[in-house]
């Protein structure tokens, strides 16, 4: 993927909110009739791209839940409630993967495990597409070579006050952090900026089944 033009990108980006319209439509009115038009252009059929969508929502919120159980709290939290926020999350993306044949990955640029620095070019394009535009909440692009078939959904993280417990000012992070990542980038955060994206590569419909199936 390449984003030579503003030209060529607008249109990448018509054409990505264009799916997700359909996508939208199809899930609120759950017409067959709309889905059967999206599965006709698409590698992937349209409930598997609906199916990704809610998941990111639903992870997402998972985030969300989690660390406001944090806030407001009278009694100091222990360090195992605080490790209680990020971790499940990322373990959760993975088993969400593993139940539809996906690859589900959280990506940053700043980040703090250093798995989820962003991997290719596309990856890295897309977060400085999140960070020019924060209307954009979420985009399809077409898979990476390297990937083989298939789409990629990508779904923006923003930085919320309750974050800032752990993604705050460097010195005020909890001990287990300094401790366990060195090469942490993700404090310094301010709420409403970008703090990464959720990233899902869904294959061909027939590999996702095989893969879900082993
Ligand atoms: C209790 C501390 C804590 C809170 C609160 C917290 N995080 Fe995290 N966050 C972490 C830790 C620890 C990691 C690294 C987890 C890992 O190793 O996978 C992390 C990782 C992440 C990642 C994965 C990318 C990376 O940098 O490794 C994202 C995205 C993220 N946090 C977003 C958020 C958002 C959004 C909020 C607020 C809704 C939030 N975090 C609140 C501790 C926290």
């Amino acid at each position: 993927m390449t984003f030579t033009t503003p030209l060529q990108r607008l249109a990448r980006l018509a054409l990505s909110t264009l799916l997700l319209l359909l996508v939208g439509v199809g899930l609120l009115t759950a017409q067959p009739s709309t889905a059967l038009a999206a599965e006709a252009s698409s590698p992937v059929d349209s409930a598997g791209l609906s199916k990704a969508i809610v998941a990111m929502e639903q992870l997402n919120q998972m985030r969300i839940s989690l660390a406001s159980t944090l806030e407001g709290r009278t009694e100091e939290p222990t360090i195992e409630t605080m490790k209680e926020v990020c971790k499940p999350v990322g373990m959760r993306a993975i088993a969400i993967g593993k139940e539809n044949g996906w690859q589900v990955r959280q990506v940053a640029s700043k980040y703090r495990n250093p798995d989820h620095a962003p991997a290719n070019d596309q990856e890295r394009q897309v977060i400085d597409l999140f960070t020019r535009h924060p209307d954009i909440k979420g985009l399809w692009e077409p898979a990476m070579a390297e990937q083989g078939a298939g789409l990629n959904y990508y779904r923006r993280i923003n930085v919320e006050p309750s974050c800032l417990a752990c993604h705050g000012t460097k010195a005020s992070r909890p001990a287990f952090i300094k401790d366990n990542y060195p090469d942490d980038k993700a404090f310094n955060l301010a709420v409403g900026e970008l703090r990464g994206m959720y990233a899902v590569h869904l294959p061909e419909v027939q590999a996702a089944l095989a893969a879900a199936a082993g």
